[in-house]
């Protein structure tokens, strides 16, 4: 790895480009200019697109009539670092050890796109052009829900007009086995309030007579699962297309089995539905998580109160043809008729993705597994995976193209966690992989 692209990914993932925080709102603009430099130093076209939220970076080289046209989309936002206390070192000042990046973004996404990024650098600079019309599409706001993605792919569906949508942000099933990702599932965020008195009270005083929303809420949250750990809520599995025996057969051969997922989790028990494997529970059937719960006291030592209200983050992972509209009508039927009449409910509905599930064996499909295959000198894993990209369906509708996800991260990457890393060896194969990539995809 010469010294310029370390240089360069290093300065990529000192961006605090943390979208969900309107703090860091400069950063992430800052962020987006950076991009835009580095196309303009290429030689490609590029712009910064305001939205609304924040902005879209946009390149392209000068379209060829004759050429298929690619367009690779990414994200150059980060989620929060929080807890900051188990990094072991800051999160935007990255760190190289033993040929591992560390530092917020370093997989998701920011190692992931720049792979494309000097790929298609890499091409210009040895042969002064690409096999393929290429597009980027970067935006700021997939770690909060993509909530300006879709119009700007209104407003703008003809200048975006593509054949092949290619995005690397997705893993590998494990180090030096390429993957080839055809399903990803869907999510439907929620946020549940119970609201109980009118204020805090004293727990001695009241306890015992007034209602308490946490105690409450714990019963409301208890209602969403049975005791095998299926999802209680009626109606949630029926349309849920079962998973086919050829994936279940492939699955079972990759090296994720029940041990893989205790380390990678380091946990030392699994949980999930009963009657499937973990990486058919992880991968296939969909999910009702608890993220984050809360209220009442929350500082050191105890205090005694009543807290006047509880709340709960809750997110449905979906696969299809489940779609977040209709799960939402379900959930809201289901946490009503279910909710204590002490307390009242309140229901705010956060974002939503569908399920994506594509045909590997297309022609595109099979190009882009040529091309994995060239890049690593071994056939790719075919693996769907239990993450989202929730704007995959708005892109594939808006721009009439097929998706292709090609994932470099690894799974014991830490995306969303502290110490998130990315080895500088993926960022090499990622280099290579867009090369042949869009050889292969100009000839198939
Ligand atoms: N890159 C991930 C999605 C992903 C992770 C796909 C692992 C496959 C494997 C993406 O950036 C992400 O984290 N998405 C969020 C979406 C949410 C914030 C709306 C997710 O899946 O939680
Ligand atoms: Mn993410």
């Amino acid at each position: 790895m010469s010294a310029p692209f370390l240089a360069e990914f290093f300065e990529f993932l000192r961006f605090q480009s943390i979208s969900t925080d309107p703090q860091y709102t400069p950063q992430v603009e800052a962020c987006a200019r950076w991009l835009d430099q580095k196309f303009q130093r290429m030689g490609l076209s590029s712009r910064v697109y305001p939205t609304g939220g924040h902005p879209l970076v946009v390149a392209r080289n000068e379209p060829k009539p004759g050429r298929r046209t690619v367009l690779i989309y990414g994200h150059y936002d980060v989620q929060p670092v929080d807890p900051l206390a188990l990094w072991a070192t800051p999160p935007f000042e990255p760190r190289l050890e033993n040929g591992v990046v560390f530092a917020r973004g370093a997989a998701d996404n920011k190692g992931q796109i720049l792979a494309h990024i000097l790929g298609v650098e890499k091409t210009l600079t040895e042969t002064g052009d690409l096999p393929v019309n290429l597009i980027f599409l970067l935006e700021g706001e997939e770690e909060c829900g993509s909530e300006h993605l879709a119009r700007f792919l209104e407003d703008h569906r003809k200048e975006l007009a593509c054949d092949i949508i290619a995005i690397s942000d997705t893993g590998m099933v494990a180090r030096g086995i390429p993957s080839f990702t055809y399903g990803l599932r869907g999510i439907l965020a929620l946020e549940v309030k119970l609201h109980g008195a009118e204020g805090d009270l004293h727990s001695g005083i009241y306890g015992g007579v007034a209602p308490n929303p946490a105690t409450l809420l714990a019963r409301l949250i208890a209602t969403l699962h049975d005791e095998a750990f299926r999802v209680a809520v009626p109606g949630f599995y029926d349309a849920v297309v079962p998973l086919q025996d050829w994936e279940r057969a492939e699955w079972a051969r990759l090296p994720v089995d029940e041990a893989f997922f205790k380390t990678v989790t380091r946990s030392h028990a699994l949980m999930g539905e009963e009657g499937y494997t973990p990486v058919e529970r992880a991968w296939g059937r969909p999910t009702a998580e608890v993220n984050g719960i809360g209220g009442g006291y929350q500082g050191h030592g105890s205090k005694t109160v009543i807290p006047h209200e509880a709340f709960a983050k809750l997110t449905f992972r979906l696969v299809p043809d489940q779609s977040p509209a209709e799960i939402e009508a379900l959930v809201r039927a289901h946490l009503e008729r279910h909710c204590p009449p002490q307390v009242r409910l309140e229901i705010t509905p956060g974002h939503g993705g569908e399920p994506f599930l594509c045909d590997p064996h297309s022609p595109q499909g099979l190009a882009a597994r040529r091309a994995l295959t060239r890049t690593w000198g071994r056939e790719p894993a075919l693996i769907r995976e239990g993450g989202s990209i929730p704007i995959l369906q708005t892109l594939q509708s808006n721009l009439g193209a097929e998706i292709l996800l090609l994932g470099l991260a690894l799974p014991d990457c830490a995306a969303h966690a502290p110490n998130e890393s990315f080895p500088l060896e993926n960022l090499e194969a990622g280099i290579r992989l867009n090369q042949t990539l869009l050889e292969e995809l100009a000839r198939a």
